[in-house]
């Protein structure tokens, strides 16, 4: 594949994988174009777990689903992310970030502005609502074939400071490189980000996956070989909106145009 189609055609793959292990010579593939990432100081300063047990993946699914449900509950996901959610094409035209809510049950639809904010949360855990998607997201979890999870060392990752900050920067380079050879490969991958926002879950995962104590994990991706016959989830969006050259860049100050 061409980079710049792979650049392109590279999204979050929001629905199940196909029903097919991941071969040991693409996990690898993954990995070798990893580690030719840059790094400050060529550090490298990353370590990665590809997990394929179905016994450890289904624990993750297990604890991702709960977090989903805890955050939804307590409110925190509406009040964090209310402000991300598009729910008409025109919506998502004007602004051209955040992502669109277009695909939901009839019955829901004239309701959706109410049930995406922090009132309509409140009526939605009422409903048990979050239960459903947390139950979703753990069913989606659990079926794929490859958890990547990417940590770095403490002696780099310290936040707040400089090498903290170049850190980040270079597991950045990681993760879309992950992403490139995926789509270049008929793979794709969805960020595992709920239970990294409630410390307990995040600690219970990585004391499962034996992380050690100089090493902070920082994402979790699940991936698969994408099967585009596969129907989307029973909630949906989708977020391939981008803001214009104009939009985005200036021409030697900022607000100069480019
Ligand atoms: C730091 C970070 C965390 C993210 N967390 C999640 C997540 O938990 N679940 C998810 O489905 N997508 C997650 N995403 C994916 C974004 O929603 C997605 O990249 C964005 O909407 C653009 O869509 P695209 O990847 O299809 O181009 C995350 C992306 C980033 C960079």
């Amino acid at each position: 594949m061409d980079l710049f189609d792979a650049i392109v055609n590279r999204k979050t793959t929001n629905t199940r994988f196909a029903d097919k292990k991941v071969t040991a010579e693409h996990i690898e593939l993954l990995i070798k174009m990893a580690s030719h990432c840059p790094s400050h100081f060529n550090s490298q300063p990353w370590r990665f777990i590809a997990v394929t047990d179905e016994k450890i993946i289904g624990k993750i699914a297990k604890i991702a689903g709960d977090s989903m449900v805890q955050l939804m509950e307590d409110g925190r996901f509406w009040r964090q992310y209310r402000k991300y959610f598009r729910f008409s094409e025109e919506e998502i035209e004007k602004t051209k970030d955040g992502i669109h809510i277009d695909h939901l049950p009839a019955v829901l639809k004239p309701f959706v502005k109410t049930i995406f904010s922090e009132k309509g949360g409140k009526v939605m855990a009422k409903f048990k609502v979050p239960r459903i998607l947390g139950n979703d997201e753990e069913k989606l979890v659990a079926s794929s074939p490859l958890l990547f999870i990417i940590s770095l060392t403490k002696d780099e990752y310290k936040p707040g400071e400089l090498s903290g900050f170049y850190s980040v920067i270079s597991m950045g380079a990681v993760i879309q490189t992950l992403w490139l050879v995926t789509t270049a490969i008929g793979m794709g991958m969805q960020f595992i980000s709920t239970p990294g926002e409630i410390s307990e879950k995040w600690r219970e995962i990585s004391s499962m996956l034996n992380i050690p104590s100089d090493y902070e994990m920082c994402t979790i991706f699940r991936m698969g070989y994408v099967d585009p016959k596969i129907k989307r989830p029973t909630i949906d969006w989708k977020s391939s909106q981008r803001k214009g050259v104009s939009d985005l860049a200036f021409r030697d100050v900022w607000g100069k145009e480019i």
